[in-house]
């Protein structure tokens, strides 16, 4: 009867975890080289576990059974105390398990955590986070990103990760993870190596603020010559706003912070193409995106969403509101907010 009414909670349970299944963010649906070793890893640590589990049940049942009191037995059982083999044995078992997942795992942690910055073959990408977004410069290229990491599929991408500010760490589930980035300066080495073309989801895995679970970044996972035809276009001259007082607006409020091209700063995300991206502030999904995202919406409005009031879309995020701080009408904050989903892109 206890058991019958447990169902309920078991079916709700089951519901709200299988909720927790987004596909994009599963670690057990590698879609990249690393993603694919450590879910080997997450194999090997679940065949030990559920052997030991099987094994050790199994004795339990074993002797509860066999040694049971029968009927008519009174008297108390022989009892025993130590028993060196056996104690060798139960400590040897587990100190060969552990040494047989420690090798595994340090051998691959150190793998994972190798630096190909050199390599020819591979993409260099500098990782910096910020509360609450993510920024990758191409060193080589003389590029510089945010929220959507552009990469050539099939290729190894030398990551450098630091932190502007707090501690957060990257993590992509699909392709690999996670890596901190230090607050002590230090830079940690990571890559990642995507086998096919997509947009795969990227979390930010350390709590760092209010905002942290808005943290989020796309890794766009596209051909050679679609990757460096993305590299020109980033590389092409800056697009400003064609109306010219808006043009003014955009570079005494926004080009302070934030650049265009080789315009503006290093502050805030850069804007370069910001129209191209799959999201904007990470988490308002855009609908001309190529990530099949549920609840999307056209990148103006979203757009427009965030610049009306940004704290409302990630609190603690550094940006100053428009309206509140800077003074913008709403005329110029769409007109802004129009230029910029816009600002895509041609390649
Ligand atoms: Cu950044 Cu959590």
């Amino acid at each position: 009867k206890a058991v019958k009414r447990l169902v309920p909670l078991f079916a709700g349970l089951s519901l709200l975890l299988s909720a927790c299944g987004r596909e994009d963010l599963s670690v057990l649906r590698p879609q990249g080289t690393v993603a694919e070793e450590q879910l080997g890893l997450i194999k090997l640590s679940i065949t030990i576990m559920v052997a030991v589990m099987l094994i050790v049940f199994g004795i339990a049942a074993f002797v509860w059974i066999k040694f049971r009191r029968k009927p008519g037995q009174n008297e108390v059982p022989k009892q025993v105390e130590g028993n060196f083999k056996l104690e060798v044995i139960w400590t040897a078992i587990p100190l060969v398990l552990v040494l047989i997942l420690a090798v595994a795992t340090v051998q691959k942690v150190f793998a994972f955590g190798e630096n190909y910055s050199a390599d020819k073959n591979a993409v260099k990408v500098k990782v910096t986070s910020h509360l609450f977004w993510w920024e990758f410069s191409y060193p080589d290229y003389g590029i510089t990103t945010a929220q959507d990491l552009v990469i050539p599929t099939g290729k190894k991408i030398a990551l450098e990760l630091k932190t502007a500010d707090v501690l957060h760490s990257f993590w992509v589930p699909s392709l690999a993870g996670k890596t901190d980035t230090n607050t002590d300066g230090t830079i940690n080495n990571a890559w990642i190596e995507a086998k096919n073309e997509g947009v795969y989801l990227g979390k930010c895995a350390e709590l760092c603020g209010p905002s942290h679970a808005f943290m989020e970044f796309k890794v766009k996972a596209v051909s050679d010559d679609e990757f460096n035809a993305w590299v020109d276009a980033m590389k092409a001259p800056a697009v400003l706003p064609e109306d010219p007082a808006v043009a003014e607006v955009f570079k005494n409020q926004c080009l302070t912070c934030h650049a265009v091209g080789d315009q503006g700063g290093p502050i805030g995300p850069n804007l370069t193409g910001i129209g191209s991206r799959e999201s904007v502030a990470s988490i308002l999904l855009n609908a001309e995106g190529e990530g099949n995202y549920v609840g999307s919406k056209p990148a103006k409005d979203n757009m427009k969403e965030w610049l009306m009031d940004p704290q409302a879309v990630k609190p603690g995020n550094k940006m100053p509101s428009p309206k509140e701080d800077l003074g913008l009408t709403d005329d110029e904050i769409n007109a802004i907010a129009q230029y910029l989903a816009d600002y895509k892109l041609s390649y």
